[in-house]
């Protein structure tokens, strides 16, 4: 054997030893949780074979309580870049069989690496966690370490698409960066994320309460809204993060790739035409109506369990991604309340940043009342989705099916917060405030006074119907651009993207913004 084999036999010996990760015993206990192994996530996120590792042999440099004696090649995180769909995106993904995935000086130099290559070279980046947080032995390193993955992510934030894939324990600081990311998915029963976990809020408030309920996938998809997905099991949640990559942009200097479509732009459909109930009281599902206008019908819901009375997610028209934020009538009337407009608002927010145009289907009765959501701060948290439309410069399409009263008229997509192109069908129903409502302020004494107060108030509020409750009044002032025929929904709006496609928008110059927070 001549040296060069030798020394491509000792190559060979170490890439073994760093695939092997934390040993065949804690490989089989990782995957007796139904769960796939660190480099197995890897190669089911990416195209086959074409992932290509960096920092492989990077060991770490503790040595505290004999640390310096128990080195493993890759230090508990596999980073690197690979293709999804063919396009570029960089990822590391912990290894909870090397020191429980912990992070060390090492990992976060290692992630650090990564994200800095994810910016430079313009694509997005992928976080698998699976980690017991910070690596104990380290102390303030390991600390360290993680403020300067926040940092990055903080920076990163608008210039490159970040998501988090949480597969395993998230406690502590771990949390702060996926939620400092664009998206975070969560896989049902192996998955949590908690700032303290159950022991510590048992000793401080005595509540108890199980790692699952606590900060488990449907816990932040349904109560907390910290997570966009619950995936039913790692594969489902990787293969979820390849269908989301191919609605985004690599960068926010980047368009969305388009993907060509058999369903023809000039579609017809002609059930939108009794789509909309008569009375105007009754719910109907906005799911449908979303799915009757897309491309092919697919639409990629976000955050589905929570707050459902909005809608948002990403579809394709004409080949083109779109955001769309849509009223749901079906839940809570789709009134707007606290959650529902943060939801919306930092969905605006994340299209705006990546020049993903956006659609508004608005069927809004207005804010929801009550002292919870007063005392809450509606007033704030309204104003960021006020705040979010305000700011965007992507071309911005609205239409309004139904409702849409009083202040969440304004909000939701309008012409006076820059909409491009306000449509309006026939059903249409654009005032301050319902009917009822308006007549018993406006009225009240003409009522009280009336010789049969009801038979009034009945009169009274048909007449407010009949000049209120159409979309004519916006359409005379061009608050509305066009009345359109349900029918033709799907036509108008590829139309209007299609001449809105060079839309060209700024800010005035500042440093940043005040949100309302
Ligand atoms: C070093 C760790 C570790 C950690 C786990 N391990 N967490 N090593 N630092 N943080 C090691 C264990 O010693 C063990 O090593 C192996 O990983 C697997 O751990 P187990 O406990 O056997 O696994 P399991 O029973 O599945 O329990 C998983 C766990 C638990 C729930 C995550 O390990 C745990 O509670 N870890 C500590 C969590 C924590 O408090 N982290 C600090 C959070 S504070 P061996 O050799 O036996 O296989 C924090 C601050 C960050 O993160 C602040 C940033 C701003």
């Amino acid at each position: 054997m001549d040296l060069n084999e030798l020394k491509i036999q000792n190559l060979d010996k170490k890439n073994e030893q760093a695939m092997a990760g934390g040993g065949p015993e804690r490989l089989r206990k990782h995957k007796e949780g139904n769960r796939l192994t660190a480099r197995e996530r890897v190669d089911v996120l990416l195209d086959p074979g074409s992932f290509v590792e960096v920092d492989r042999f990077v060991t770490h440099r503790c040595s505290n309580f004999a640390m310096e004696k128990n080195k493993i090649p890759g230090d508990g995180v596999i980073t690197g870049y690979g293709r999804v769909n063919g396009r570029l995106v960089y990822v590391y993904s912990q290894d909870f069989t090397v020191f429980g995935g912990s992070m060390s000086r090492t990992q976060a130099n290692k992630i650090c690496k990564i994200m800095d290559m994810a910016v430079k070279n313009g694509a997005p980046l992928i976080g698998i966690n699976d980690s017991g947080g910070a690596r104990i032995q380290e102390g303030v390193e390991a600390l360290g370490g993680y403020a300067d993955i926040f940092l990055r992510n903080t920076l990163a934030s608008g210039v490159v698409p970040q998501i988090s894939a949480i597969m395993g324990p998230c406690a502590g600081g771990a949390v702060y960066s996926p939620s400092l990311t664009d998206f975070i998915f969560m896989v049902k029963d192996t998955s949590y994320m908690f700032v303290t976990g159950p022991d510590v809020i048992k000793a401080v408030t005595h509540e108890e309460v199980t790692k699952e309920e606590l900060g488990g996938a449907l816990a932040h998809n349904q109560k907390s809204g910290v997570a966009h997905f619950a995936a039913d099991n790692d594969k489902h949640c990787l293969l979820l993060i390849r269908e989301m990559l191919n609605f985004l942009p690599s960068n926010n200097l980047d368009d969305p790739p388009i993907l060509p479509t058999k369903d023809r732009p000039d579609r017809i459909e002609e059930s939108l035409n009794s789509f909309i109930p008569d009375s105007s009281k009754k719910p109907y599902n906005m799911l449908d109506l979303i799915q009757k206008i897309v491309d092919e019908g697919y639409f990629l819901e976000v955050q589905k369990h929570y707050a459902q009375n909005v809608i948002v997610g990403f579809a394709r028209f004409n080949g083109r991604s779109v955001g769309i934020v849509a009223n749901q009538p079906q839940v809570l009337a789709g009134c707007l309340n606290i959650a529902s407009s943060i939801k919306a608002a930092r969905f605006v927010r994340f299209c705006d940043a990546f020049n993903i145009p956006i659609l508004t289907l608005v069927d809004v009765p207005g804010f929801l009342p009550g002292t919870d959501q007063e005392w809450h701060g509606i007033i704030t948290h309204g104003a960021k989705l006020l705040y979010a439309y305000a700011e965007a410069t992507v071309p911005k399409v609205t239409l309004i099916t139904r409702k849409a009263y009083g202040g969440a008229y304004d909000v939701m997509s309008s012409k006076h917060l820059r909409g491009d192109i306000n449509l309006a069908y026939p059903s249409a129903e654009i005032a301050v405030m319902g009917a009822e409502g308006a007549v018993n302020i406006i009225f009240r004494n003409a009522i009280k006074e009336a010789k049969d107060p009801e038979a009034e108030r009945k009169r009274l509020t048909q007449d407010y119907e009949e000049k209120f409750a159409n979309p004519y009044v916006a359409a005379e002032v061009g608050y509305v651009d066009e009345v359109i025929e349900p029918a033709i929904t799907r036509k108008r709006i590829i139309e209007s993207f299609e001449m809105l496609k060079n839309k060209r928008d700024t800010n005035p110059p500042k440093k940043h913004g005040n949100i309302p927070l």
